[in-house]
């Protein structure tokens, strides 16, 4: 095949993630997580995700490449995020791809973090649509962004002024006493709950909010409005009705967020959506996208969960996407900037 090999590198926050890619074809995607090294402090803590980056990069890449049956010798570029993200993790990733990018004279492409969040999804779903809507939610972002040229970038529409979706996914489920990260677990505990059973408040969706704040989020006060209800809740010794509280509280979530992408599709006259990050694993934020988009005549596209979260993969679809389209890569000197806009 003529079309080009490319190895990923993703550490911009705790997965050390290589991925390998032929066009748009995934080849093998593996991952070393030290998300349990922070799950006693309950997020993640820069220095540990920096040293665990340090110990299973290489490891990783081995095994990648093992696993694609290629040797380092048969790639044709080296791509990394470069950013946004922590600033010692990006470091190891960066460092690690320079090395591997001099060391086989092949030249590397430093991405952006969430540009690659979108160009995953051609791993599963072929060509992205482009232009489309992309809404990125996890633990450490929540941002709509409108994407014309994914090999250009992504334009910030929106983000969130508080906590990430995931985020308060993670706070909320603390307070019901299931454990870190909690978003798989509230969505696994709300299947039997009832959503309608408390009613929530909606962030930045009252009119006077939509004028200044039209496709931005805010989480921390649902976050607050669910603790304020379960210490009522226990104050009159009456038990937690664990599964209503998760499904109500994931309702109010999924409500905004689909409520503010499809704003954000029709203020633009775009017709596709691209919902990624590790909250779009959400069952109920699938669902409801697809049936709410589905009465505008919008398409909406959502990666499999295993492409959703941090991976390698991600990155070297973008660097593919970049190779195929003639872009010129990055100097060798490329820096890891942690604060990269969006
Ligand atoms: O993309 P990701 O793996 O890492 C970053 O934060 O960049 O996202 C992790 C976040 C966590 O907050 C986790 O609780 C959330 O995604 N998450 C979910 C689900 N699966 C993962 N939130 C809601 N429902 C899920 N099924
Ligand atoms: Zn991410």
């Amino acid at each position: 095949s003529n079309e080009p090999l490319v190895l990923g590198i993703e550490t911009s926050c705790d997965e050390t993630g290589v991925g390998i890619v032929r066009g748009h074809t995934l080849l093998v995607d593996e991952v070393a997580s030290s998300v349990e090294e922070h799950a006693r402090f309950g997020g993640v803590v820069p220095e540990v995700a920096s040293r665990a980056h340090l110990e299973a990069m290489v490891p990783t890449i081995d095994r990648a490449c093992e696993k694609a049956g290629i040797s380092l010798n048969d790639i044709d570029a080296v791509a990394v995020t470069a950013g946004p993200g922590l600033a010692g993790a990006l470091l190891v990733g960066v460092a690690s791809a320079k090395a591997l990018a001099l060391g086989l004279g092949k030249p590397i492409y430093g991405v952006n973090h969430l540009a690659a969040h979108v160009a995953v999804d051609q791993l599963q779903h072929g060509p992205l649509p482009e232009p489309c809507i992309a809404m990125l939610v996890s633990g450490g972002h929540s941002s709509l962004l409108k994407v014309s040229d994914i090999t250009v970038g992504v334009d910030p529409m929106g983000a969130t002024i508080d906590d990430a979706a995931g985020e308060a996914f993670d706070k909320v489920a603390r307070l019901l006493g299931l454990p870190f990260p909690g978003g798989p677990h509230i969505d696994r505990t709300a299947v039997s709950g009832n959503s309608v059973a408390i009613d929530f408040p909606r962030g930045l969706t009252a009119k006077r909010d939509l004028e200044r704040h039209r496709f931005d989020f805010s989480f921390s006060g649902l976050k607050t409005a669910v603790a304020r209800w379960v210490e009522a809740r226990e104050r009159s010794g009456e038990p937690v009705p664990v599964a209503d509280v998760a499904a109500s509280f994931q309702e109010a979530v999924c409500d905004v967020l689909v409520r503010k992408a499809l704003d954000a599709a029709r203020s633009e006259g775009i017709e596709d959506i691209l919902i990624g990050g590790g909250v779009a694993a959400n069952s109920r934020l699938r669902a409801m996208a697809e049936a709410r988009a589905a009465d505008l005549g919008i398409r909406v596209r959502v990666p499999r969960p295993g492409l959703c979260t941090d991976n390698g993969a991600m990155v070297a679809a973008l660097g593919a996407e970049m190779v195929a389209r003639g872009r010129t890569p990055s100097a060798l000197d490329l820096p890891a900037d942690s604060s990269q806009p969006v």
